[in-house]
């Protein structure tokens, strides 16, 4: 059974611009996605800032009407049957704020347990089955004040199961954690899933979307590119090898060159401090190395590797390098 079907779905922003002489710029959020999501799949939503994602999940979660196209949770449309689909779907979005930090965790989930109607009885047992479920279990009693990020976005997440949705919506929910605080709550996520969750998870992180998700939708500009899974999207660039130089204070020109050297069929730079590291996908491998440095010829260079593609890659290629 299908949890999530989205057809042509579409959002365009009207935003007001400009104070004396007004007029109304219009944004295409999302232009027009379908997907659907299979009851107990753990699907991700994958793209750059300004992809589309979040804009998405919130019409999902009927916090945003779509200005065409259908989506439906259940069967219950998100428009028609918002309320009925609120029942069903719990969400969290990044750096959300919306718990009491003078209140301990426990009083938060009770605070919240009571404002969604949930029987007392139900969440005197639930409160602390959940409080242990995202690893809070010896730390409820304290406030919320002195959690970290990643326990708050965990009490979070403990909050948005006391109504026991079949669907959650995470949006970027490991954004602004340290490694480990994200890799707990990774955990969650798939503790969450062997629980039959349904969930809808969007990242830019790749590798979060390769270790978690069954399928991805790879989204950009508001219009998914690709969709597969993680396994599959890797045969994308399955032929290519990515090779790692690492530049200091590399001019933009420079990098256009390398572009267009007909071997190279993608060009990625990631800004590190005070260096650049060029990644660049070819067919060629190896054999690619000597007319690189050819044509970085004058530049500091320090390190260069030739290594397996990766999802990162093949999600580079997808969008085009602008990740
Ligand atoms: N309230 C808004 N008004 C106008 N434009 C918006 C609004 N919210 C988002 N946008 C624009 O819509 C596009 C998609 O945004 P969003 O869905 O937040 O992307 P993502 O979550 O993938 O980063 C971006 O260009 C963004 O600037
Ligand atoms: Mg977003």
């Amino acid at each position: 059974m299908n949890a999530i079907e989205v057809k042509n779905l579409r959002r365009v922003y009207r935003a007001r611009i400009g104070v004396i002489k007004r007029s109304i710029k219009e944004v295409i959020a999302v232009e027009d996605i379908s997907f659907v999501i299979k009851s107990g799949e753990l699907f991700g939503l994958l793209g750059p800032n300004g992809a589309g994602k979040t804009t998405t999940v919130k019409m999902l979660a009927t916090l945003l009407i779509p200005t065409k196209g259908t989506a439906t949770i259940l069967g219950y449309d998100v428009v028609k049957d918002a309320n009925e689909v609120r029942k069903h779907i719990g969400f969290i979005f990044g750096g959300e704020r919306g718990l009491y930090w003078r209140l301990s965790g426990i009083d938060n989930l009770r605070y919240f347990a009571s404002l969604y109607s949930v029987e007392p009885e139900v969440s005197k047992k639930r409160i602390p089955y959940l409080l242990e479920m995202v690893g809070l279990k010896d730390r409820g009693n304290e406030r919320v004040e002195g959690y970290s990020r990643g326990m708050k976005q965990r009490l979070h997440v403990a909050r948005t199961l006391l109504h026991d949705p079949e669907i959650l919506f995470l949006d970027e929910p490991t954004i602004g954690l340290d490694p480990v605080g994200a890799r707990d709550f990774r955990q969650v996520i798939r503790d969450l899933q062997s629980e039959k969750k349904t969930i809808l998870l969007t990242t830019h992180y790749m590798f979060e979307a390769d270790s978690l998700c069954q399928r991805v939708a790879v989204i950009d500009k508001g219009i998914i590119v690709a969709m597969d899974s993680p396994s599959e999207l890797k045969k994308h660039v399955a032929d290519l090898s990515v090779i790692e130089i690492e530049t200091f204070g590399t001019s933009a020109e420079v990098v256009e060159r390398l572009r267009a050297l007909s071997f190279v069929d993608a060009l990625h730079v990631q800004e590190q401090d005070q260096r650049q590291m060029l990644l660049v996908q070819t067919a060629r491998g190896a054999e690619a190395v000597p007319d690189i440095m050819a044509s970085l010829n004058g530049q500091r260079i320090g390190r260069v590797i030739v290594r397996e593609p990766t999802l990162e890659d093949a999600y580079v290629r997808l969008v085009g390098g602008h990740a």
